[in-house]
């Protein structure tokens, strides 16, 4: 039996669309809600907090310093959440086609692991200030996967480069990205939440 093991909030919708939300460091299962709901109104909303502690902070995977990921833990975190996916998915009768990874920071990190290590149980992402959370990858087939990256121009955290460079690992794997550059830092803008939108729409 899998086991929903993670804190979480799970607000059912009204269409077949389900929202994973994954929080950035420092947040938590409420902390995404809202702009869950912004970006699409009628969706399910599933948001697990992280269970990694950094001084109290809760992070989806531990750090070595900011930007230096231990990514021994990367991959065992990225196994158990996509297990806490699939229990949720049965619990809450969420459809596995229409679930659709938002993150954001460590979140959309997470998010990107799990597509790149091949266990994702979804194979939509919108990737908010993301980065390259693993160096060394056998990158699997990804052409059913669909991701909108959206960087911050002056992040300096989440550097344009570092996405760049993700988007280019997604697409190593066949995966159809789109790149959106935004005018900010690592802080999401109504924007941001517009390129969600229209990228959903699609
Ligand atoms: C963060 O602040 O969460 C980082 O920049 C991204 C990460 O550590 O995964």
């Amino acid at each position: 039996m899998s086991d929903l093991d993670f804190i979480h909030r799970w607000v059912p919708g009204s269409s077949t669309r389900t929202l994973l939300l994954l929080h950035g460091t420092g947040g938590d299962e409420k902390d995404l809600l809202e702009l869950g709901r912004d970006i699409d109104a009628d969706a399910g909303l599933l948001s697990p907090r992280g269970k990694v502690l950094e001084n109290g902070a809760p992070r989806f995977f531990r750090r070595l310093a900011e930007g230096v990921f231990d990514e021994e833990d990367v991959v065992v975190r990225a196994h158990q959440l996509a297990q806490f996916i699939i229990a949720a998915t049965d619990a809450y009768k969420i459809d596995l086609n229409n679930l659709v990874a938002v993150g954001y920071s460590n979140g959309a990190n997470i998010a990107a692991a799990m597509m790149l290590l091949g266990v994702a149980k979804f194979n939509k992402a919108i990737l908010f200030r993301a980065m390259v959370p693993l160096s060394k990858i056998d990158i699997p087939d990804l052409k059913t996967v669909r991701v909108l990256i959206s960087a911050g121009q002056f992040d300096p955290i989440a550097r344009v480069p570092i996405a760049e460079r993700l988007a280019q690992l997604f697409e190593s794997g066949g995966a159809q990205v789109t790149f959106k550059m935004q005018a900010s830092g690592h802080e999401l803008t109504a924007n941001d939440v517009e390129a969600a939108r229209e990228w959903l729409m699609r």
